[in-house]
């Protein structure tokens, strides 16, 4: 038996003992939950409440994209095209717009893909901007609202700002068109110009029947205190080391990567998934910008999140009770991790694997194939249907105007 799991039980005992009077760590959550049982994901059926618009576009904006690369249906950012598949056959759909609630633009952004598959978003805003023309031109809808009643699928890092570096999607801000839009992305961090109230905020992509294929049996003990497999510095971009995850990756190596509490490395071993299911805590530290496949992985196998990311809004944070599920712990806290995660009792940590053990949870992360009631597509329709009916306000008066059309970088202006 190695030390860690010495540990471990010790751990168990002194949680039995001071079991009165524990003080749970780690702050709690600010969220905008509305409603729902207990530690439950909140209920609710999307159908009959909303009606959504399909527009159709040339193949161009969809289709030929992904035939050029279908690398892209596997990426952390392919609910955008899921989310279209879906749309297409989803019971909300209306094939008359006079009576569409939203309207929905099916446009992959973000299938423009690097050789190591990273996605380049260079060409979003100039995609976009050439979507949006199109359906002002060709509906009357658009010009209504000027967008308040369509919402865009934009999953890229920083969502709508259309960059990978922070600094430039802030200078960059959300695209002009696109300020009255509701805009549904992976990007959530609150106060920060790339988040637009009103957004939706999902999680990343990630492939279901690859991690259905690693489960192993349930009542396998968790023998992992901690764990964690990802960069702790990203040297290629970060060469002086500090900036990059705000530099909380980097206080989790140094500070604990000699402790045997902790399993946590670069390497990433093709027990990845099952690991996951042998720990108690997985650590999902933000790296270049506040979301994390992590957190995704983490749900789905039982383990609890340690969500190391200040002002993060996490996906659908208004129907999953993320503050019963997960351990937050500000980003300067990082030193004090293996207190704060040895101070949490006993059954603070089996109601919480309890809370992880519901299917309607992990249900809420995954885009299946097809898709299945509480699964993140409907997550989505139900954040579309609470913001309904649209305030009055958004119809604009003949000849009103707000949005600027040749507002931001002159490159974006350039035909796509
Ligand atoms: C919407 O407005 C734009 C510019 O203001 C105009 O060019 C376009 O023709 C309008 N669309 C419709 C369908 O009237
Ligand atoms: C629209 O934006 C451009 C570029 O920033 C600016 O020159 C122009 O004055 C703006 N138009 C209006 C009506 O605000």
């Amino acid at each position: 038996m190695n030390g860690w799991r010495w540990g471990f039980l010790l751990l168990v005992y002194a949680s039995l003992i001071l079991k009165t009077g524990a003080v749970e760590h780690g702050r709690t959550q600010p969220t905008e939950r509305i409603s729902g049982s207990a530690g439950d994901v909140l209920e609710d059926d999307p159908v009959g409440r909303l009606k959504v618009f399909v527009y159709e576009l040339p193949s161009k904006y969809n289709k030929k994209i992904l035939q050029k690369d279908p690398r892209c249906l596997n990426h952390m950012f392919a609910a955008e095209i899921y989310m279209h598949r879906f749309l297409l056959s989803s019971p909300v759909r209306t094939l008359n717009p006079e009576e569409a609630d939203w309207f929905y633009t099916p446009v992959y952004t973000t299938c423009d893909l690097t050789p190591n598959g990273l996605p380049l978003p260079f060409k979003s805003p100039r995609m976009m901007r050439s979507a949006i023309q199109l359906i002002s031109s060709n509906w009357p809808y658009w010009n209504r609202t000027e967008g308040a009643d369509h919402f865009f699928v934009v999953p890229h890092d920083f969502g709508a700002c259309f960059h990978y570096q922070e600094e430039k999607a802030i200078e960059r801000g959300i695209l002009p068109l696109l300020q009255r839009a509701t805009l549904v992305q992976t990007f959530g961090q609150r106060n920060h110009v790339c988040l637009n109230e009103g957004s939706i905020t999902i999680p990343p992509y990630a492939p279901p029947q690859k991690m259905q294929t690693h489960l192993i049996p349930e009542k396998t003990p968790r023998s992992i205190f901690v764990y964690f497999r990802g960069l702790f510095y990203d040297v290629g971009n970060d060469p002086e080391g500090g900036y990059y995850a705000r530099g909380a990756r980097a206080a989790v190596w140094e500070n604990f990567k000699d402790n045997p509490l902790f399993d946590i490395s670069t390497e990433h071993p093709t027990t990845y998934y099952e690991d996951m299911q042998r720990a108690v805590f997985c650590l999902c530290p933000l790296g270049w910008a506040p979301w994390s496949p992590r957190l995704v992985e983490a749900v789905i196998f039982g383990c609890i999140p340690v969500i190391i990311a200040d002002d993060i809004v996490l996906p659908f944070a208004d129907a999953i009770p993320w503050e019963e599920i997960g351990v937050f712990l500000d980003e300067k806290d990082v030193p004090n991790l293996d207190t704060i995660l040895t101070s949490i009792p006993l059954d603070v940590i089996l109601r919480k694997q309890r809370l992880l053990a519901n299917p309607s949870m992990k249900q809420a992360m995954l885009f299946p194939q097809p898709a299945q009631p509480g699964d993140a597509f409907h997550q989505v329709l139900n954040g579309l249907a609470r913001k309904l009916p649209h305030e009055k306000s958004i119809y604009l008066k003949p000849g009103e105007k707000i949005l600027n059309w040749t507002a931001g970088p002159v490159g974006d202006l350039k035909p796509w």
